[in-house]
């Protein structure tokens, strides 16, 4: 028997059966969410010892923390799935910033061919634009890059794209250094700019949280990818095989959208996910990724309604040449249809028929519509609780005290519910006391920020 929220009034009986049938795909026990995080935690464990595994753990050459007293200012470019943003970043001194940037959308030449130097006169752009371009005996301008995708780090300013994820695909950079390829283009337009640190987005947001609050201990990116990097006890990264930093922890780039790729064994794979992955540009890549981010809900949810209207189940077996092509359910439609509550649906009603341009919906396939998109979201955020229990789990210690974890990414931001969901299912596994220690805090463009105080800190010493 469906739960009440999952009956869809005026349904035929096949209808609701589909309906049934989906949410049994997709709502997750906690009994399937424990063995999850079992194999997760048996991953990390695994990514700990040696390179090349389904869970990377990077070391990210990050070993301090910021003190929240530094002041200046400091620049940073943070290459994200769809766009750049070149940012100066000035510190209060007071765990307190101030950024200003400019945003600068990637073209399609960028995304397949000219990424670098499209980066390179962005730069100048954002630096010319302000007078601020070094001339002369100046000194060059030292930069933080964020780079969102997988590098093996060989020192904080250096490392080899593994490959690319998420929807980029330029050839002939994996297996190169980045911020060589990006040095290069900046010499080539004569900018005296040196990239001080690379910097993966979740490292960045880690580090951005930890400027405001000391307590924070991981940063996670729930966004068009997601990913998530914490700050780890350096004897416990077996392969690591640089000399160990003072501090005696460091910063680990987890690459956790790639858990479960090799095997498809434990997370819920439905026939919906197989044909994304199957279509996507990463086959049998990223499986955690695709099941949580925000590039890829909105495609799960379009084959689910394909599904069913291929069966005549919903919009009586009709379909749309918008509705055909592959991404034109946007993930920020299932937003829209989770929070639509008015008696008409009339805003899941425009998406169907105005944006996805399929006439005359019925209100039974507007409800059907709103529970597809709510049990996507649902499972998305229980899910990214996997991450989150396995990784505070390892350092059961940091539990006792309060602890803070920044989070960026629209998912995170703007998905209805997504926030307590995530919570409520942490609760289930690290329960009260020790859950009350835990606080989830947006950092927002934490990514860029947190890039501009890595390169502060590697231009001060070197870590
Ligand atoms: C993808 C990238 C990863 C990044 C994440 C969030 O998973 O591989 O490096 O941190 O997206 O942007």
């Amino acid at each position: 028997m469906s739960e009440s929220i999952y009956l869809v009034e005026c349904a035929t009986a096949e209808q609701q059966a589909a309906v049934d049938e989906l949410v049994k795909q997709f709502l997750l026990s906690d009994d399937k969410l424990a063995s999850i995080i079992k194999e997760f935690r048996r991953r990390m464990e695994e990514g700990l010892a040696a390179d090349g595994r389904v869970l990377k753990m990077i070391p990210s050459y990050v070993s301090e923390r910021p003190t929240g007293s530094e002041t200046g200012s400091y620049f940073a470019i943070d290459l994200g799935g769809t766009n750049l943003r070149v940012l100066r970043v000035t510190l209060d001194g007071k765990g307190g910033v101030k950024t200003e940037q400019q945003k600068f959308m990637l073209t399609e030449e960028a995304k397949t061919r000219t990424l670098f130097d499209f980066i390179a006169q962005s730069v100048e752009t954002f630096l010319d634009d302000r007078n601020l371009r070094p001339t002369g005996q100046q000194p060059a301008i030292s930069m933080g890059f964020t780079f969102s995708y997988p590098v093996q780090q060989t020192s904080i300013n250096s490392g080899i794209l593994v490959q690319w994820t998420k929807g980029l695909n330029v050839p002939g950079c994996v297996g190169r250094d980045v911020v060589r390829l990006l040095q290069d283009a900046l010499l080539r337009l004569g900018l005296r700019v040196k990239v001080a640190a690379l910097v993966n987005d979740t490292v960045g947001t880690l580090l951005s949280a930890a400027y405001t609050d000391p307590s924070s201990q991981m940063g996670i990116i729930f966004g068009t990818g997601t990913n998530a990097a914490y700050y780890e006890d350096i004897s416990s990264v077996a392969k690591w095989k640089g000399t160990n930093p003072a501090s005696g922890e460091m910063v680990l780039n987890m690459e956790w959208g790639a858990f479960d790729s090799d095997e498809f064994a434990f997370l819920p794979f439905t026939p919906h996910d197989i044909k994304l992955d199957r279509k996507s540009i990463n086959p049998r890549k990223q499986a955690y990724e695709k099941m949580i981010s925000g590039m890829y809900l909105g495609e799960i949810a379009r084959n689910i309604v394909l599904w069913l209207a291929d069966q005549r189940l919903l919009f009586d077996g009709r379909s749309s040449d918008i509705l055909n092509s592959m991404w034109s359910i946007d993930t920020s439609y299932l937003s829209s249809a989770v929070t639509d509550d008015s008696p008409a649906l009339s805003e899941i009603q425009q998406i169907i028929e105005k944006t996805l341009n399929v006439s005359n919906s019925t209100m039974a396939d507007r409800r059907i519509f709103k529970i597809i998109s709510v049990l996507v979201g649902e499972r998305a955020a229980r899910l990214s609780s996997v991450g989150v229990v396995a990784t505070l789990t390892k350092r059961p210690e940091l539990l006792d005290m309060p602890i803070n974890i920044g989070i960026d990414g629209s998912m995170y931001e703007h998905f209805p519910d997504f926030e307590r969901i995530l919570a409520e299912a942490v609760s289930r596994f690290i329960p009260e006391p020790q859950f009350r220690n835990i606080r989830f805090s947006l950092a927002k463009d934490g990514s860029g920020v947190g890039a501009a105080i890595i390169a502060m800190l590697a231009t001060k010493k070197d870590i």
